[in-house]
């Protein structure tokens, strides 16, 4: 490592933001030093604020019809191959019964862009879960809605919204959708989601196609500007019936490299150790912790549908009941001395004073 890469990780370290031709830079110049320091720092920081908690997310994949046409994604509309489900409102409410009883304190509801799941539908299910779990969070990742649809989820009693902005580069994003799709809209409804007072999730995959240093500073520039209460970014990974079909995954190095950057850019935010990272790497979601995340989202769907929510190739966890999933995500985070704890897990903002 240069004395120049580590003066920027100090920076970064002490002041939490750098400018884009220096975020590009530290991308450029990744070494194996330079990945340990700043985990050590990622590690230290998260330590102050979160002590050696991970926060378990129960994740239900309510449907997996879309009407979108994500170059990337393997439920895109486009592929003809995919089995498409929807759970019903009793199907979700059993999901969540099950987590409720395992411990998990967070519901994460994700799936398509399916218009099938209208405002009244959701509100209906969301009303329904507070009612039996007032003590319980959830979370929506359903894509882009209208603000009103925003608004009246709100209102039913969703607490936390995750749409990733997917590229902060407008020309990157057009590359991975069709010209349907909006770079404007989906940085719109970030901000009205965080408008309506919810708890707000961004995010992107690293080693996405046609991904370069200078996309990543313009991510780590958003992320620094805008302060997401959660981050999610896992690797890219190719799935067979995709146009990207051939092209790389990203690397379990560059995703922890980003995981302990994006850590020192906002110290409290909520960094899930990802799905995606288990697939390309056996230890993937206990290095994910080890550079700086503090969340786990072990799977709460029914096992019927769980090979039907592919998002990408050979995706771990699909063959696994609930309990099978936590106890093993347990036994991960215990054997690199995390304790996986259950509760609402909200981020800690007062913890930090940056
Ligand atoms: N429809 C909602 C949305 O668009 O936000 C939620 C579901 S979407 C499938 C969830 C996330 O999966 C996307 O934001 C994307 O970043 C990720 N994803 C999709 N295809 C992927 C792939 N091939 N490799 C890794 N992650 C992928
Ligand atoms: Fe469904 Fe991208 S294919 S949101």
């Amino acid at each position: 490592m240069t004395e120049k890469v580590k003066s920027l990780i100090e920076k970064l370290n002490a002041e939490h933001s750098l400018t884009l031709a220096e975020y590009r830079e530290l991308i450029e110049s990744s070494s194996e030093e330079a990945a340990a320091l700043l985990a050590e720092y990622a590690v230290k920081v998260r330590k102050k604020i979160y002590g050696n908690a991970v926060f378990v997310r129960g994740l239900i994949e309510i449907g997996n019809v879309c009407k979108n046409d994500c170059l990337y994604c393997g439920i895109r509309r486009s592929n003809r191959t995919v089995k498409r489900y929807r759970l019903t409102r009793e199907q979700i409410l059993e999901c969540a019964d099950e987590g409720y009883l395992l411990g998990f304190r967070t519901f994460v509801l994700q799936g398509g862009e399916d218009a099938y799941f209208s405002d009244e539908t959701m509100c209906g299910i969301i009303r329904d879960i507070k009612k039996r779990y007032p003590d319980c969070a959830v979370t929506l990742s359903l894509g882009e809605r209208s603000f009103d649809s925003y608004r009246a989820l709100k209102k039913a009693g969703a607490d936390r919204y995750l749409l990733r902005h997917e590229t902060a580069d407008k020309a990157h994003y057009e590359k991975l959708h069709p010209p349907k799709m909006s770079f404007d809209n989906r940085m719109k409804c970030l901000v009205e989601l965080r408008e309506l007072g919810y708890r707000v999730g961004c995010g992107f995959m690293v080693g996405s196609p046609f991904q370069t240093s200078e996309t990543l500073a313009e991510d780590l520039k958003f992320i620094e500007s805008f302060k997401p209460d959660m981050c999610g970014i896992g690797p890219f990974i190719p799935h067979r019936e995709t146009p990207f079909r051939d092209e790389l995954s990203g690397t379990l190095e560059q995703t922890c490299y980003l995981l302990s950057i994006i850590r020192l850019i906002y110290p409290p935010v909520l960094l899930p150790s990802t799905t995606a990272l288990g697939t390309i790497h056996p230890q993937g979601r206990e290095c994910g912790i080890l550079s700086g995340a503090n969340v786990v989202m072990p799977n709460l769907s029914p096992v019927s549908v769980r090979k039907k929510y592919e998002l990408y190739d050979n995706k771990i966890c699909t063959g696994e009941e609930s309990a099978q999933c936590l106890d093993c995500l347990n036994a991960r985070m215990n054997s690199i001395g995390y304790e996986t704890v259950v509760d609402i897990g909200d981020i800690r903002k007062e913890n930090y004073n940056g």
